[in-house]
């Protein structure tokens, strides 16, 4: 144990991407209630997860990590659960047969709820008012009421998620017999790719993979195995994420239960900071996001800070930069946690360096762009000895257009059609899999 952490301890740090609630003690009282509350997951639950990492990072495994940027308590609806479930579960099957290794299915949900923002404001027709931060803190709506920090959020956001995890482990129980039947997938778009020949080879080959399993268990899989799936979402709001720390009885050590796999965003990762503070105490398994700005020493540091020990499994280090940065900006990374020797899971997420604003001012990414990024990082871990071990993307298993290009070849024209997302850019489940069959295709 370290004796000068406490889950308090990050109070004393400088805190960036800080709340001002003007109600104190509405705050005070909420977050005492949420600490009495039932964890949401299960310090074994934890401990299993960190288990698989460690095996990713000997390449016995592949992470998938994927969901929408931010989740809205709207979206704790059956359908977009299930949707986002079954577009993971999908792109796994084809990860799991084109790499001949099990995936370590993590979500980007029941609690990514908080969302960093680059300004405190934001002004509309002369007025300012507080940006908005995530369901967890305070509405979209532009109004001031919608957009002042309401501490009761804190409580409805632990109950959505334990809501959506209540659906998740149902559904995890065998719901999903008939996703392992490629046959059953909506495979529609992949009429409209060059590549259809090469996408129908890839499914029909899972499909026939699982027939044969199937034939040899003389069970259906849906039966053989349950699936697992784990949560995740970025630590952001500290008061939050402390009130779900908790200590296991009899044990020295301090798990987070709000989520079996919170991470750092690229934004707090400050090494005198609190969110750094708060996460050198947990016992999780960690992500870190690590964009441009980084060097290799500040890498190494903040790796120090977060597994002292080398502890396998403890640290995922989850890249961004973009496609056209990470030629330069990625292998002195390698190279510094190589020369080092430190444990790390080394993951892609090719979605938040490839954001773009169109000339109508959308946010958007390119498709090619995330692609190309995921295929660089590949290369060049391959090529310095160095294992990628998982990707991180922000999708949903929805119709929504909001990145370009894919099968469909979605334009700038059509991203007013069905753009819901109120932060990032999302994947949409064709594009998705498309994505998967691609990863697949390139390593199969
Ligand atoms: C995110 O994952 O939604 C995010 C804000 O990423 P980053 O911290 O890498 O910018
Ligand atoms: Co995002």
């Amino acid at each position: 144990m370290k004796n000068d952490w406490s889950p308090t301890s990050w109070q004393t740090k400088p805190l960036a991407q800080r709340v001002d609630y003007p109600d104190a003690e509405t705050l005070r009282a909420t977050l005492a209630e949420l600490a009495e509350l039932p964890p949401l997951v299960t310090s074994w639950e934890v401990d299993a997860l960190k288990s698989q990492l460690a095996e990713a990072q000997q390449g016995k495994r592949f992470l998938l990590q994927g969901g929408d940027c931010c989740e809205r308590f709207d979206d704790c609806r059956p359908d977009p659960i299930a949707g986002k479930l079954k577009i993971l579960l999908k792109m796994s099957l084809i990860l799991i047969f084109s790499r001949h290794q099990r995936v370590i299915r993590v979500g980007r949900f029941a609690g990514q709820y908080a969302k960093p923002r680059s300004t405190d404001t934001e002004t509309r027709n002369g007025i300012a008012l507080p940006s908005y931060r995530g369901d967890l803190i305070n509405r979209s709506a532009f109004s001031p009421d919608d957009r002042t920090p309401n501490p009761r959020l804190l409580l409805r956001g632990y109950e959505r998620a334990a809501l959506t995890l209540n659906y998740i482990r149902g559904l995890m129980e065998g719901g999903f017999a008939d996703l392992h039947h490629p046959e059953l997938w909506d495979l529609d778009f992949v009429q409209h790719s060059a590549k259809s020949g090469d996408y129908l080879a890839i499914v029909e080959a899972v499909g026939s993979a699982i027939r044969f399993m199937e034939t040899i268990a003389g069970t259906s899989l849906g039966d053989l195995n349950r699936v697992e799936f784990f949560t995740s979402h970025e630590g952001l709001d500290l008061d939050f994420e402390q009130a779900q720390t908790r200590q296991a009885p009899g044990r020295p050590v301090w798990h987070n239960l709000g989520t079996h796999f919170p991470w750092i965003g690229d934004r707090t990762r400050s090494i005198d900071g609190a969110h750094m503070e708060y996460f050198r105490g947990i016992a999780n398994p960690i992500g870190l996001k690590v964009g441009s700005t980084i060097s290799p020493e500040e890498l190494c540091d903040l790796i120090d800070v977060l597994n002292p020990e080398d502890e396998p499994g403890r640290l995922t280090l989850i890249h961004r930069f973009g496609v056209r940065q990470i030629e330069q900006r990625l292998p002195p990374l390698i190279e510094a946690v190589q020369q080092r020797r430190r444990t790390v899971l080394w993951c892609c997420d090719p979605m938040h360096g490839n954001t773009m604003v169109t000339q109508h001012g959308i946010k958007t990414r390119r498709f090619d762009d995330i692609l190309g990024e995921l295929g660089q990082a590949f290369k060049i871990h391959s090529q310095m000895g160095s294992i990628l071990g998982g990707v991180h993307f922000e999708l949903t298993g929805e119709n929504v257009t909001e990145c370009l290009g894919g099968a469909r070849g979605l334009s700038e024209s059509d991203l007013g059609k069905a753009y819901h997302s109120d932060v990032d850019p999302r994947l949409n489940y064709e594009q998705a899999l498309e994505m998967a069959l691609l990863i697949a295709k390139r390593m199969g």
